[in-house]
């Protein structure tokens, strides 16, 4: 069956940008993301360059990574940075406490993350140790990182082989600070905030922008404590939301799924929309002029991990489910952009809502992957505010699902980017879109889609669900009416 939609684009309105910080990623010390999905080692029989596998790298670089983030997760306030540098064969191994008690050999440390970044062209996100590190610590390690100075850090760094600072924007003073970061009350997290962000200095024209470890989801004490006890002294404050059924027994399959399922999953990932929204106007109560980012660094889909996988590390599948959670989530995120200034998937390969999946020399791209493939049209692109009017319907959880959800931006070089997904299973779209009198010369778009919102991707099928072209927009009266197939992610370019 076929439903009727409207929107309306207005192209002269738009005066926010969305920053492309907003497509972030995020690679913990956890299962396999480092050890096997982004690094080899050089010496491994699998292509890579200077132990980064060279399969995933290419794949990555065509996401335009804006920023990663590393270590952790709740790896960071276990991590010690001084234990991941110097030869290899005197870095002291450790146990993952939080993830399955795994060996950690450090072979992957600072070198081996800043370079990664410079290879992918990305920012480097550090998160740094609060739960179980020193000042001292966490001050030297900035020093290492930054000065180009005669410093003591700087002198150990050149040593260590490398002889220019890297430039390091973004530094989280801790991560989840309420829970494995150290089950800390907000007043103490602030003031340990205020002490250990002291001691981070800009050195030799590095200018850190400072993130506060901030609220999971619902905790809105946390945001509000930070603000009135921190305020300008960060640049963010971070905030933590999964897609998840609840933190204790089955998250449910990753995989297996029926649609009323799938429903919920729609519902409980739009929630974030609120959720930002009660977040963002505690926050404008004490920073009118919204100098201080909400930056919501851990962000995605929590299904139960693979049969026959690691216990606690979190390798799980990726469906069209998963495509529709990222896809409308990132529409969210576009909204608050003057707010919202960066958040990171969880996480870049083999860990919760990947990118890709690897197992031994093999990879795959998730639906997921391609949805941030589709979208990176929109980094730094001009917001573009828009009406929407469509069906909606009430899901499991008490909560109201709208069919259509979509998002537009005008780029630099004035090409309108429109990012539709139609989250009906049964029903097709047939929407009419108004650009406001824009004249629209020529109209091309790419389709997510596939025969089930639960197939994905395997080694035997990597290319089950990959896009395709989209020919289903068409100009009509200066307008454009778009045939949105049942369950399908589209993203339109307009000229
Ligand atoms: O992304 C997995 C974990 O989820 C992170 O380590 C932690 O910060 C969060 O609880």
């Amino acid at each position: 069956a076929q439903k009727d939609a409207s929107i309306r684009i207005y192209p002269e309105q738009g005066n926010q940008q969305i920053s492309k910080h907003i497509y972030g990623q995020f690679a913990e010390h956890l299962g396999t993301c480092i050890y096997g999905g982004l690094w080899v080692g050089p010496e491994s029989e699998i292509p890579n360059t200077q132990g980064y596998r060279n399969d995933v790298l290419n794949a990555l670089k065509e996401l335009k990574i804006p920023n990663l983030r590393w270590p952790g997760g709740c790896f960071a306030d276990e991590y010690h940075w001084m234990d991941g540098i110097g030869p290899k064969e005197n870095r002291p191994k450790m146990v993952n406490n939080n993830w399955g008690g795994t060996i950690e050999d450090n072979s992957f440390g600072t070198h081996e993350f800043l370079n990664l970044c410079e290879l992918l062209g990305c920012e480097p996100y550090i998160s740094a140790n609060v739960g179980s590190g020193t000042v001292e610590e966490m001050a030297k390690w900035v020093e290492y990182m930054t000065s180009e100075g005669d410093s003591p850090m700087a002198r150990l760094r050149r040593q260590n082989g490398r002889d220019k600072a890297w430039k390091v924007k973004f530094i989280g003073v801790g991560n989840e600070s309420w829970g494995c970061g150290g089950s800390m009350r907000p007043e103490y997290y602030a003031d340990l905030y205020r002490r250990y962000s002291t001691y981070c200095r800009n050195y030799d024209g590095n200018r850190l922008f400072k993130i506060a470890s901030g609220a999971s989801d619902y905790d809105y004490n946390w945001t509000e404590t930070l603000m009135k006890n921190v305020g300008g002294r960060m640049d963010g404050i971070s905030l933590h939301y999964y897609t998840v059924t609840g933190w204790n027994g089955s998250k449910g399959s990753a995989t297996d799924f029926n649609k009323d399922d799938y429903y919920w999953t729609m519902g409980k990932c739009l929630e974030i929309e609120d959720v930002v929204r009660k977040h963002i106007q505690i926050m404008d109560k004490y920073d009118p002029q919204k100098k201080i980012g909400l930056m919501v660094d851990e962000w995605g889909t929590w299904w139960d991990e693979e049969p026959g996988t690691i216990n606690g590390h979190l390798y799980q599948q990726n469906t069209m489910r998963d495509a529709f959670v990222a896809a409308l989530t990132l529409n969210v995120f576009h909204k608050y952009t003057d707010r919202v200034r960066m958040t990171n998937i969880a996480q870049i390969v083999n860990v919760l809502q990947s990118m890709i999946l690897t197992n031994g020399p093999k990879m795959l791209l998730t639906p997921t992957y391609y949805v941030f493939q589709m979208y990176n049209v929109h980094q730094d692109a001009t917001f573009l505010p828009m009406d929407l009017i469509c069906d909606k319907a009430k899901v499991r959880g008490g909560r109201e699902v709208p069919m259509v959800s979509a998002s537009a931006s005008k780029d630099k070089n004035g090409r309108i980017h429109i990012s539709l997904a139609n989250v009906d299973v049964d029903n097709a779209q047939s929407i009419t879109l108004d650009l406001q009198g824009q004249k629209i010369g020529s109209v091309k778009g790419r389709i997510l889609t596939s025969a089930s919102i639960n197939d994905h991707n395997t080694f035997e099928k990597p290319d089950a669900v990959k896009p395709a072209t989209f020919d289903g927009a068409k100009i009509e009266k200066g307008q454009l009416k778009i045939d949105l197939p049942a369950k399908s992610i589209v993203v339109l370019e307009v000229k």
